[in-house]
């Protein structure tokens, strides 16, 4: 018998290169194998979404893409991300550069204790020494960009911590904007928010894929449905299925995906 090397599974499951290409992607904590072989590329100025039940690394793949996992100890990584083409775990990386280009928005907004302004600026002062009058157009454009800046363009100076939640939730989207990345990566950013702060969040997410490059997890699947163009199905570690979310929803290909979207577990 001959096996001619397109039948190998690695050609067919990743056919593209993307603005990020995982190939043969491992990470272990410790001894635990916590991603498995993962192949995949996530296409510029689009949402993709990593679906999947609890425990099944969705928060760990997303972590790779701008290396947060480097500070967990007792991590070791395999395979390649490539970012633009390059190897992002490549020992030329600089790691600093890396996180300004590959932002992270957390599950539960998180301000810094200090006010509206300082938390907006807050990268751009860590980055470097920008005029004044630099930092306050930084802060207007990136509060306009998550809708925030009418609502809170007389109170900079106030406290980011007496905002609501959704508020909050914008400020720190605004954050990371400031310092002008390309990718934004949001795990479960909507998991604290009420219905409709949620929409308006999705709806926001639309306006910023025209510029950026989104990637969330979520564990609410409407959500996937209603804001992703890509979607990716995790499942103990393996990345199971990735394709158009319209496919993934309506034609799913592994019987694993169509069990968990059709609510048989997760
Ligand atoms: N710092 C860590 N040290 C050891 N094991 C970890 C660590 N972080 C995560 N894990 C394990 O790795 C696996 C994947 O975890 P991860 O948080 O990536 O899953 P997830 O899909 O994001 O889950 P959830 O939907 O609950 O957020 C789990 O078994 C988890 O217990
Ligand atoms: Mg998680």
């Amino acid at each position: 018998m001959t096996t001619s090397p397109a039948d190998s599974d690695n050609s067919l499951q990743c056919p593209l290169e993307g603005i990020i290409t995982l190939r043969g992607l491992n990470l272990y904590y410790g001894d635990f194998h916590a991603l498995k072989e993962v192949h995949a590329a996530f296409q510029q100025q689009t949402i993709t979404a990593l679906i999947g039940p609890s425990g099944c690394g969705k928060s760990t793949l997303l972590r790779t893409f701008n290396r947060m996992n480097d500070l967990i100890p007792g991590v070791r990584i395999t395979g390649e991300v490539l970012i633009d083409g390059k190897d992002i775990y490549a020992p030329e990386t600089d790691l600093t550069h890396l996180r300004k280009k590959v932002g992270l928005v957390f599950q539960r907004p998180n301000p810094f204790p200090l006010s509206i302004y300082d938390n907006v600026v807050y990268g751009p002062r860590l980055h470097g020494r920008p005029a004044r009058r630099e930092l306050e157009d930084l802060a207007e454009h990136s509060l306009a960009a998550v809708q925030l800046w009418d609502e809170v363009k007389d109170r900079l100076k106030t406290p980011a911590l007496a905002l609501t939640e959704e508020q909050q939730q914008r400020l720190c989207i605004a954050r990371v904007l400031a310092v002008e990345p390309e990718i934004l990566l949001m795990d479960e950013p909507c998991s604290a928010l009420d219905p409709l702060a949620t929409l308006r969040i999705e709806e926001l997410m639309r306006e910023l894929k025209k510029l950026y490059t989104i990637i969330i997890v979520t564990h609410n699947m409407q959500q996937a449905a209603r804001v992703s163009d890509d979607t990716g199905f995790m499942y103990l570690g393996e990345l199971i299925e990735f394709g158009e979310t319209g496919q993934i929803f309506t034609r799913p290909r592994d019987e694993k995906t169509e069990d968990y979207i059709t609510g048989k577990y997760g």
